[in-house]
């Protein structure tokens, strides 16, 4: 069975490994009871688990965004001709005197020598290859020049030459202007990512002249089949998790190196060919054609609720404020309006002709990204009640997120309802250390842990990928969040998504690269679907007969379930009693491994596990092994 395929199935199928490991392994372990409450407690908030996403290390363009092909419109001032290459005996430059749309300045200019009788074009390798499987692409280019005949498109191996797909189109192109032309064809799967996308044309009708080109685009299946949407299959290990709401389009990413290269919402709507794309902060062009409008379809078709973050003036190359941040606040407030406005509104009529007529559901706006950082306290206060004034005299409703936890980079005081978004990147321990950070803060001031995630720069397991300690530490916090998720209101695990070809930032949930089998969940993501996906709405009390530490535990119900959420951050097995009155039945889900085992690229060795329990008393003996994550939910 596949890599892909088998850590899918796991998902789905129950595994009785655990179920035997728990009954029958006795090394005498230490017993910890827990008696739940099966009434009182704290309501819980229904947003607590969701994620954050940005464009870094290709998440979005050439990841979950499903356009396929690099450099496809030139975008930026760095890739100058990067996955372009000739197909047969012509040159191929880019071409700035032939722009496809006055976002998209250049073109890529064919030239077909005499003589040529053969079909000739070009190719281009994607992002690091081209992923082909057993699937309908589409595909389309816009092309310019005196041509009218048959145009082949091809997903063919790089080395090897095998031809995967293959599709004929007659065009009629001509020299007064760029027609955009499209094709859908089947392709059959390639074994590996070395790949590329060919585009020929018949050279003997061109032979001494040349064609031009641009803004070339390849699909494969779309997540809810959207027209520029997102990848599906990445997008569906995503909707797996059960995430209830996305942190978006950043992180740095919003901030721009210098002011002028911020992410501007209102370039990224409309056609894709419209969008000139920005030199980001992670070190390579956005194209964009993941841009506004984009983040919320699939915030609805993943059923999360937007969390909208707006430019507040901060960029890495300088700050702006006071008078100097006025058009910019009036720019927050046109995006507001896009969104959100009627069609008598001019910007609500703009969403309305790029394709979505309801308004958008927007309940929450965080104004900037980390204001505590690189320069930007001191002006923060004053630049976040700029921008709070404005949205909240105009949308009473939405509530405001400041970017940051810091009283000295705050207004004081915060206006009440305010939340205030914390970010914590840490070692293991140190989130350990973290676990009852929330238990005595003020109840009456909202927090949002906008990102987080374990990294220890200093490991080797850690520089790169999630394991198995760095898991439950981050297990450990998010208990301690969710016990006190009557202030704690929303948690992202960040970073989201990374190519592994192009990684400035790691770990991240889980990873890809071009090969049909190399979606790899890290065993953060587990723990992220494990948690996300059991949730009660109220945190019940919870007598124990020990500390915490090394077992956590969060105890939680709905109306018609039970969940306690168990981590073991130590290297001895722990023997938990749990009870329950007048309950029975239920099921187990455990993620366990060795302290530094964890899920690399093309080996997803550890996973969810899944057993189902049944107890008459309501009683639930569970044999936590060393550094082990487990929900139990009980009906
Ligand atoms: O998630 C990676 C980066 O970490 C984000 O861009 C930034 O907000 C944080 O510092």
């Amino acid at each position: 069975m596949s890599m892909h395929s088998r850590w899918k199935s796991a998902i789905c199928i129950a595994s009785t490994l655990n179920f035997i490991y728990a009954v029958a392994k006795d090394s005498s372990p230490a017993n910890v009871t827990l008696d739940v409450a099966t009434d009182g407690g704290n309501k819980s908030s229904s947003l607590l688990y969701g994620i954050m996403f940005e464009e870094m290390d290709h998440s979005g363009d050439g990841g979950i965004h499903g356009q396929l092909l690099q450099n496809n419109g030139f975008q930026g001032s760095s890739l100058g001709m990067t996955s372009y290459a000739p197909v047969g005996d012509v040159d191929i430059t880019r071409d700035t005197s032939e722009p496809v749309s006055e976002a998209i300045k250049s073109s890529l200019r064919v030239d077909v020598p005499e003589n040529t009788t053969e079909y000739v074009g070009f190719a281009n390798t994607g992002y690091k290859g081209v992923p082909v499987t057993n699937s309908t692409y589409n595909s389309s280019f816009w092309m310019k020049g005196d041509y009218t005949g048959k145009v082949n498109l091809q997903l063919v191996g790089s080395k090897s030459g095998k031809v995967y797909a293959s599709h004929n189109l007659t065009v009629n192109s001509t020299t007064s202007q760029f027609v955009q032309f499209k094709a859908s064809f089947n392709s059959t799967q390639s074994p590996d990512g070395d790949n590329e996308w060919h585009l020929t044309f018949d050279g003997s009708k061109v032979a001494g002249d040349s064609l031009n080109f641009g803004y070339i685009e390849l699909f494969p299946p779309t997540y809810h089949d959207r027209e520029n949407g997102l990848r599906d299959d990445l997008a569906t290990v995503l909707e797996k998790t059960n995430f209830t709401f996305l942190r978006f389009p950043g992180g740095n990413n919003i901030e721009g190196l210098q002011v002028d290269s911020r992410w501007k919402w209102n370039t990224t709507i409309g056609p894709p060919v419209d969008r000139p794309g920005r030199e980001s902060d992670w070190f390579y062009p956005n194209t964009d054609a993941l841009g506004l409008d984009e983040y919320l379809w699939w915030c609805e078709d993943m059923q999360m609720t937007p969390i909208l973050a707006v430019w507040a003036g901060k960029s890495y190359g300088g700050i702006l404020s006071g008078s100097d941040l006025k058009p910019y606040v009036e720019d927050i407030m046109n995006e507001l309006e896009y969104l959100m406005g009627d069609s008598e509104s001019k910007w609500g009529k703009m969403r309305i002709e790029n394709g979505r007529k309801k308004p958008w559901n927007i309940e929450y706006v965080e104004i900037g990204n980390e204001d505590d950082l690189t320069g930007g306290c001191d002006t923060y206060p004053e630049r976040f009640n700029q921008i709070y004034k404005a949205i909240h005299k105009k949308y009473p409703d939405i509530t405001i997120i400041a970017s940051n936890g810091d009283k000295s980079c705050l207004p004081s005081p915060v206006p009440k309802g305010v939340i205030l978004d914390l970010h914590l990147y840490r070692k293991p321990d140190d989130f350990v250390a973290l676990f009852d950070e929330f238990d005595n803060k003020p109840r009456d001031q909202p927090l949002m842990v906008g990102e987080y995630g374990c990294r220890n720069t200093t490991h080797e397991r850690g520089v790169y990928w999630s394991f198995m300690q760095g898991t439950c530490s981050e297990a450990v916090y998010m208990i301690g969040m969710e016990r006190n998720s009557d202030i704690v209101k929303m948690a992202a695990y960040a970073p989201m998504l990374e190519h592994f070809g192009y990684v400035a930032w790691s770990p991240t949930m889980y990873g890809f690269n071009s090969s049909p089998e190399s979606i790899t969940p890290s065993t953060s993501y587990f723990l992220q679907q494990m948690f996300a996906s059991n949730k009660g709405d109220t945190v019940l009390p919870v007598k124990s007969s020990t500390e915490f530490g090394p077992l956590y535990w969060v105890a939680t119900k709905t109306d018609s379930q039970y969940y306690v959420k168990l981590a073991n951050y130590g290297e001895d097995e722990q023997n938990v009693i749990i009870k329950i009155p007048k309950t029975k039945s239920g099921t187990l889900k455990m993620l366990a491994g060795s302290q530094y085992e964890g899920n690399l690229p093309y080996s997803v060795n550890l996973e969810t596990k899944y057993t189902d329990i049944v107890q008459v008393e309501g009683n639930y003996t569970i044999k936590m092994p060393p550094w082990a994550i487990a929900v139990v939910a009980i009906e």
